[in-house]
C-alpha cells in the first residue's frame, strides 16, 4: 500500500513528508537485483555516491559466490551487477561465470574503462551480458578527467570501452551525473555522442546525489533551479531526434515535464537490492527509495506523485521545497 508520513521537523522548517512502501517484495520471474562486487574502483570520482565503508570494499570472491548461489535460490533470474567497479574485481569472470551455471543474465553498471581491453566486451556478451549503463559524465576531455578522477589516458579508456560494447551489440545508455562542470553543456554532450554511437544508445541525466562519500564536494553543490532550463532543453532535442533519455532523481515539477518519471538508482529498473554486507537479504528498491526521499504536504495533491521521487532529506532540509509545485 502506498501512503506517507509526516516527518518531525523544526519549528522554523518547512514541514516534509515520506512516501511508505512496503518493506519486502516477492520474487518473480521479472525481478532483478542490484548485486554490487565492492566499493573498490579504478576510478576516483570526486563526487562517487558509494558509502566509502571500509567493510564494503571488496567482497571476497568466496563471498560472492556464496551470493550467487543465494540469490539463485531465492528464484532471482536476473542480476545487475556493479560496485564500485565490477569490473576491476579480480573475481569478476568468476562471479559471471558462477552466475551463467546457476542460469542468470546480467546487466553492467560500469565506468566502462575495462571494456577498452581487447575482447572483453565480446566474453562478457558470450558470458549472459545483456545490457550496459556506463558513466560518461562529459564528452569534453579535461571535464570528464576531473568528474572521473582519470587521466587523459583514463578518458581515452572510457570512450574505446563504450565503442566496443556498441560493437559488440550490447544495448548501451550512456549516465551523466550533473556538476557544475558539465551541466552547461547538455547539447554538446547529446551531439557528441550520437555522432560517435547513433541513436542507438539511450542518455540518461542523473541529478546528484550528496549522500555518499563524495556528497561534499563543491562540483556537486547544485540545485533543481540551477540545471532546470538545460535538462529541458536537453529533453527537448533527444526527442526531436527520437532518442530516448531517462532521468534519474528528478521531481517531475522541477524541470515542468510530468513525463520525467524517476528511474531506480542505477537505472535498469532494478527491483531489489542485495545487502552488500550480509549478502543474505533482499530489500525493495522502491523501500530503499522511499526512505531516502522526501516531499512537501502540497505534494499530497499532485497526480504524479506516486512515482514522483521527491528529493533527498537533506536537500529540502537545505533549500525548502518551494522547488516542488503540483501538477494541477
Ligand atoms: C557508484 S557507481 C558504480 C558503478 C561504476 N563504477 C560507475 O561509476 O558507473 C554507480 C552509479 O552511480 C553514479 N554516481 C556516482 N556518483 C554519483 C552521485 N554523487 N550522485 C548520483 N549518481 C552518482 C555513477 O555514475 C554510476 O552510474
Ligand atoms: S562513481 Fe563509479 S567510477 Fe566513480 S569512483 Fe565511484 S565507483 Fe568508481
Amino acid at each position: 500500500m502506498l501512503g506517507a508520513m509526516t516527518l518531525p521537523v523544526h519549528p522554523t522548517q518547512t514541514r516534509l513528508m515520506r512516501r511508505r512502501t512496503p518493506p519486502t517484495l516477492p520474487i518473480t520471474p521479472r525481478s532483478i537485483a542490484l548485486f554490487r562486487l565492492g566499493e573498490a574502483c579504478n576510478n576516483h570520482c570526486p563526487m562517487c555516491s558509494n558509502s566509502g565503508r571500509p567493510e564494503a570494499w571488496l567482497t571476497p570472491e568466496a563471498e560472492l559466490l556464496q551470493r550467487v548461489d543465494w540469490l539463485a535460490g531465492q528464484g532471482m533470474k536476473r542480476v545487475v551487477v556493479t560496485g564500485g567497479e565490477p569490473t576491476s574485481h579480480p573475481a569478476f569472470w568468476q562471479v559471471i561465470q558462477r552466475l551463467g551455471e546457476r542460469g542468470l543474465v546480467w546487466d553492467v553498471n560500469s565506468n566502462g574503462r575495462t571494456f577498452a581491453q581487447v575482447g572483453f566486451a565480446d566474453r562478457a556478451v558470450d558470458e549472459g551480458l545483456q545490457r550496459a549503463i556506463i558513466s560518461l559524465h562529459s564528452h569534453v576531455p579535461e571535464v570528464s578527467q576531473e568528474i572521473s578522477g582519470v587521466t587523459a589516458k583514463g578518458h581515452r579508456e572510457i570512450l574505446c570501452g563504450i565503442d566496443a560494447l556498441v560493437a559488440a551489440g550490447v544495448p548501451v545508455m550512456l549516465n551523466l551525473v550533473l556538476t557544475k562542470l558539465n551541466h552547461a553543456d547538455l547539447l554538446g554532450y547529446l551531439a557528441w555522442t550520437t555522432a560517435r554511437w547513433g541513436h542507438e544508445i539511450e542518455l540518461k541525466i542523473c541529478f546528484p546525489t550528496t549522500v555518499g562519500r563524495g556528497g561534499g564536494w563543491d562540483g556537486i553543490d547544485l540545485r533543481y533551479s540551477d540545471v532546470a532550463a538545460e535538462v529541458v532543453a536537453f529533453v527537448t532535442a533527444c526527442d526531436a531526434i527520437n532518442l530516448t533519455w531517462h532521468l534519474e532523481s528528478f521531481p517531475p515539477c522541477a524541470i515542468a515535464d510530468p513525463r520525467a518519471r524517476n528511474m531506480s538508482r542505477s537505472g535498469f529498473g532494478e527491483t531489489h537490492y542485495l545487502d552488500d554486507l550480509t549478502g543474505d537479504r533482499l530489500y525493495p528498491i522502491a523501500h530503499i527509495e522511499a526512505e531516502l526521499g522526501c516531499f512537501a504536504e502540497t505534494c499530497r495533491s499532485c497526480p504524479a506523485f506516486a512515482t514522483c521521487p521527491g528529493v533527498s532529506e537533506a536537500y529540502a532540509r537545505r533549500f525548502g521545497t518551494a522547488e516542488l509545485v503540483p501538477f494541477r
